[in-house]
């Protein structure tokens, strides 16, 4: 089953405000838990439904991000600050990015691009995002429990260096950012790829979330799977990404190599006749240029091994 990341997902899981930008609150016996913090203009509506959801925003113990993109961890400087207590896990790699004044230029430029959530601040509140204090500097193999509940986190790198999945064993719920691609299309039929720092570490995470047979996948934007849905998704995903590489391939070889050129022939071709996918286009062209890229450097990499061999 495929349904909105909105309201009660599961017993213990809840998704608010937004499917878009939705933010997961995991309730364990003992503690709270929330991944990923959207985009900073809704940080009042954050707080407000985690209050919803609690009763008390101070009951919120832990905010895990899954990754350094600015719609995902938007919130989490105004979260730390009105919440007393609040202990934020990330890669340590995330940490690092935060401190670069560059880095949160450019975060806070691009969510200033979301003018369609602007009107939401009716409070008129500075949401500009600061760094803010990661309390866990997260790797493979940690483990948290929220009573009840344990928290398995997972080195998911390839959409980026620091990616990380978390995945909760007793209900078999995955939260694996956007480790996995985005589903897209009007009738959730594309499946959007995105890799952006390896396409190989991509392939690599997709196996290990393969692996772990979840039966909740609650993406980073959009849906929220289950049952047949949840496991036909990562093998979908998996088999979506190798056409998706085949397809970039023949871009760059009908544009002779020529990166910029290719990019902009897929872009036309894809996003514009094909259509279906939700992104702004600026931000969809800056992550296919990446992507075409990337593939590129492989080309050109294996043609290397090639040479040397014969
Ligand atoms: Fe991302």
């Amino acid at each position: 089953m495929k349904r909105l990341a909105e309201g009660k997902i599961h017993e213990r899981i809840n998704a608010i405000p937004n499917a878009w930008y939705p933010a997961y609150i995991i309730r364990g016996d003992e503690r709270n838990m929330m991944i990923d913090a959207g985009v900073n203009l809704l940080g009042p509506q954050y707080l407000a439904s985690i209050k919803e959801t609690l009763g008390d925003p101070g009951l919120l113990h832990y905010l895990f991000l899954t990754h350094s993109h600015y719609d995902h961890l938007g919130s989490a400087y105004y979260l730390w600050r009105h919440i007393s207590g609040l202990k934020i896990g990330a890669h340590e790699r995330l940490e690092g990015l935060l401190q670069k004044p560059s880095v949160l230029e450019m975060m806070n430029r691009l969510s200033s691009n979301h003018v369609d959530l602007l009107g939401q601040n009716t409070a008129g509140e500075d949401l500009t995002m600061h760094p803010f204090e990661i309390r866990f500097h997260l790797k493979q193999g940690d483990k948290f429990s929220l009573g009840g509940l344990t928290c398995r986190v997972y080195e998911t790198p390839g959409h980026t260096r620091d990616s990380l999945a978390f995945y909760f064993p007793e209900i078999k719920a995955l939260f694996p950012g956007e480790s996995c691609g985005v589903i897209q299309g009007e009738e959730g039929d594309i499946i959007q790829v995105e890799f952006l720092s390896s396409y190989q570490d991509y392939i690599d995470s997709l196996n290990l979330m393969i692996s772990l047979e979840p039966a909740i996948i609650c993406l980073g934007h959009g849906l929220v799977l289950t049952s047949d849905d949840a496991k036909d998704f990562l093998r979908c995903s998996l088999e979506e990404t190798f056409c998706y590489r085949e397809m970039i391939e023949t871009y760059l070889n009908e544009a002779h190599g020529d990166v910029e050129k290719a990019t902009q022939n897929m872009a036309h071709q894809e996003y514009d006749i094909k259509g279906g996918i939700f992104q702004e286009r600026n931000a969809y062209l800056t992550n296919l240029a990446a992507q075409v890229s990337h593939i590129a450097g492989m080309q050109k990499q294996r043609a290397r091994s090639q040479n040397e061999c014969s």
